[in-house]
């Protein structure tokens, strides 16, 4: 009964890799041409919640901005703005946060990870962070939140956030948004440990290919990823046990938009001092033109400013009437 749409959001707060292309901005695209609704947000409100420096995060909400249009993002088909820019999502934010309870925070294991040991020196706002999560999608009724895995608890608790509000309230006016984790890269790995993802937030600079990296730095990267002694298998079951080799082939699997198995069809019996080369080459043919396009738009500032100006005015209008009849249930 709720009309489809798409909503989710990527935090400006730097270095967006290739893990941020595959699992959310090149799928973020590939949602815009289905004609639903789709609304992408910069999440500067959960950048905050570690230490963001002022003039970096200005700049880094505008080189996201360009991420997002040079990997194809249409301003006509799709809403871009900043979280900041509505503040629809604080509002219903600090409602949801009367309603999510404590234990359900202290369950989510990317609190657990970035808080570290010391919880007590951790900001409230990053213990708080889900629930405002929940209001950026809830705020637009979206049904539908694609996301790479390590979202996935997150969306679940928005199920669980709309679902008491429901019940407690006695209403049927929040939507139990689905995540959506499809494809061969929704969670691409470190190239210098297969274990850990591949995330901006990484202090190693060689665990990662940025956005706007350039071809010899991706080439280098690539030629260093970790990898194991046996070459490429000619079946997905192959790669069982293998999680460096296994990553580099879902990043070629998804960055030429074919299958694992395809892939490896061509491939397979191959060294991986031969397939690294091929999968470098690819990645800059894919990335390149993307980079290209983000530098240009970086020399344009009042550009990207316009599109998200009006982005923020579209976003808006969508969310003000959800939020003032929840003010509205709740009695206020
Ligand atoms: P990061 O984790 O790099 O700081 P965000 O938390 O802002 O990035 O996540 C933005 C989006 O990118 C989310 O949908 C997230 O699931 C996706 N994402 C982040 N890292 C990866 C990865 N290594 N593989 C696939 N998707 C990823
Ligand atoms: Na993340």
């Amino acid at each position: 009964e709720f009309k489809q749409r798409v909503f989710s959001g990527i935090q400006p707060s730097g270095n967006l890799t290739l893990g941020n292309y595959l699992g959310a901005l090149k799928r973020f695209v590939d949602w815009q041409d289905n004609g639903i609704e789709t609304i992408y947000c910069m999440v500067d409100m959960h950048a905050i919640t570690v230490w963001q420096d002022p003039e970096a995060l200005r700049r880094q909400t505008r080189e996201l901005a360009a991420g997002f249009i040079a990997s194809g993002l249409d301003p006509q088909k799709s809403i871009l703005f900043n979280q900041s820019q509505v503040s629809g999502h604080a509002e219903l934010g600090w409602i949801f946060n009367c309603v999510a309870r404590m234990g359900w925070m202290q369950r989510m294991t990317q609190w657990k990870d970035k808080a570290g040991k010391n919880t007590q020196n951790a900001s409230l706002g990053l213990f708080a962070y889900p629930a405002l999560m929940a209001a950026d999608i809830l705020v637009y009724h979206a049904t539908h939140v694609p996301v790479g895995e390590d979202q996935k608890q997150h969306v679940e608790l928005t199920r669980d956030i709309a679902i008491k509000f429901n019940h407690d309230y006695k209403v049927d006016f929040f939507p139990t948004p689905e995540p959506v984790i499809e494809g061969a890269a929704t969670r691409v790995m470190s190239l210098r440990d297969g274990t850990k993802k591949m995330s901006k937030s990484d202090p190693s600079d060689a665990s990662r290919i940025n956005m706007t990296d350039d071809a010899d730095a991706i080439a280098q990267k690539i030629r260093k990823a970790k990898t194991d002694p046996d070459g490429l298998p000619s079946e997905a079951e192959g790669l069982e046990g293998r999680p460096e080799a296994r990553n580099l082939v879902n990043i070629y699997a998804a960055l030429a938009e074919v299958s694992v198995d395809d892939v490896l069809r061509d491939v397979g019996g191959k060294q991986f001092s031969e397939f690294k080369p091929m999968l470098a080459d690819l990645a800059v043919a894919k990335l390149s033109p993307i980079s290209t396009e983000m530098a240009r738009l970086m020399q344009a500032p009042e550009e990207i400013d316009a599109i998200l100006r009006n982005g923020g005015d579209k976003a808006r209008a969508i969310a003000e009437p959800i939020l003032k009849k929840t003010y509205d249930i709740v009695g206020m």
